[in-house]
């Protein structure tokens, strides 16, 4: 029988993302584990979230440590102590070096608010409503050493109703996170072969 994966969820923010993870693996539709959450932000709402959970966080920021460097080590040392087999940015806000990277190959992902590789950054959606496109939409990738630039998981597009302001967009497009991000990470977990390795 294989065992449940560890899965480690690192976010910035509110946490709505995560929120959706867990509720995700408590209701078995996946069918792994959050072993802990990294937060970079010692005052985002994704805390309280874990928390709540009883979820393994730890809070970090690059500022807290000597180096960038030594702030990746510790993650690393962190997510090796939880036996971590995938890594979820849900939110998080800090662009991923090598150390991390290196650890993680092929078992790092993120979710993006818009159809990569159109508007990257960190304000995809806003980027998206202003240039005037009428399709948007929402990508599940994998994390490579660029913004945004990792190969692509999954998509799915939302088409904008010339009557909405941003903010009716951002409501639309969060709840498609909610729904694609839980479905695309139980195909990894529930019937993945490819990232079923422990961190190195
Ligand atoms: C999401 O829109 C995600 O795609 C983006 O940042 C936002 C995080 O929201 N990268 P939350 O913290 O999960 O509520």
């Amino acid at each position: 029988m294989r065992s449940v994966m560890n899965i480690a969820i690192f976010a910035s923010g509110s946490g709505s993302n995560l929120q959706a993870l867990i509720d995700a693996t408590l209701s078995g539709q996946i069918k792994g584990r959050i072993a802990c959450c990294v937060v970079d932000n010692p005052n985002a709402y994704a805390i309280k979230r874990a928390q709540m959970a009883g979820i393994d966080t730890l809070v970090l920021s690059p500022k807290m440590c000597t180096s960038r460097d030594e702030w990746e080590q510790c993650i690393v040392e962190y997510l090796q102590q939880h036996q971590v087999q995938l890594v979820v940015l849900a939110g998080f806000m800090r662009i991923i070096g090598e150390r991390l990277l290196s650890h993680f190959a092929q078992r790092m992902i993120n979710i993006h608010p818009s159809l990569l590789p159109n508007f990257p950054g960190r304000t995809g959606i806003q980027d998206a409503y202003e240039s005037g496109v009428t399709i948007t939409g929402v990508t599940v990738h994998y994390v490579d050493s660029g913004i945004d630039t990792g190969p692509i998981i999954a998509q799915q597009s939302l088409e904008i109703d010339p009557s909405w302001t941003l903010d009716t967009l951002e409501t639309h497009i969060h709840e498609i996170e909610h729904r694609l991000y839980p479905q695309v990470i139980a195909t990894l977990v529930n019937h993945g072969e490819s990232i079923v390795n422990t961190a190195r």
